[in-house]
């Protein structure tokens, strides 16, 4: 039988929605899945830690939203998964090179407003293997509904401007929601 907690239905929290609910999910577990081990960097909930996992990829699910971390540790067990609470905007004890991918699910325009995303990406670039991708998920600037305010919208220069300083390399994005871009980004082998 399962825990009682088990069975509730997921937290609704930091973008009430899941974007594992609303984009094309194909490409980005192509991108990720098979990795050593992928970093999911503000995973929420954890949808894309659990479907990566549940396909047999080592996941290290990171966010700072207690809620949602405590509901996806329940959904873990048996499955590849660690959960750690943290903020993105301090360093992540963890050694140079040791993803193959990370997920940054409509996650970085919060650390651009806080004025950490510099840092972040020099992080995850740090955290990345030679040939490691990044994958980048972000609403373009187009108003909303459905997504975060315009004004803190990140054009496709700003996200490859960024990734470009942090020495990542990757073309324009693809669409896989309405006005949700896919990037996806390589530290070079
Ligand atoms: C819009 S939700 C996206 C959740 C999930 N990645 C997805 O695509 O559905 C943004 C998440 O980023 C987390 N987040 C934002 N800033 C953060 C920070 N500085 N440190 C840790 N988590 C952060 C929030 O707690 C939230 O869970």
């Amino acid at each position: 039988m399962q825990p009682p907690e088990a069975s509730l239905a997921p937290p609704s929290g930091p973008g009430k929605h899941s974007s594992y609910e609303f984009v094309d999910r194909a490409p980005v577990l192509a991108a990720l899945a098979g990795a050593r081990c992928v970093l999911d960097l503000g995973c929420g909930r954890g949808d894309w830690s659990l479907a990566l996992a549940r396909a047999g990829t080592p996941v290290l699910a990171v966010d700072r939203w207690r809620q949602g971390l405590r509901w996806l540790r329940q959904q873990a067990g048996g499955l590849p998964l660690r959960v750690c609470e943290a903020d993105l905007g301090a360093p992540l004890p963890l050694p140079d090179g040791a993803a193959g991918g990370v997920l940054l699910s409509l996650v970085l325009h919060h650390l651009v407003a806080s004025g950490k995303a510099q840092d972040l990406l020099a992080q995850i670039a740090r955290l990345l293997a030679p040939g490691g991708v990044l994958a980048i998920i972000e609403f373009l600037p187009v108003p909303p509904p459905p997504g975060p305010p315009l004004a803190v919208r990140l054009t496709p220069p700003q996200v490859l401007g960024l990734a470009s300083e942090a020495g990542l390399t990757g073309a324009l994005p693809r669409s896989i929601a309405a006005h949700v871009a896919l990037y996806l980004l390589r530290k070079p082998a």
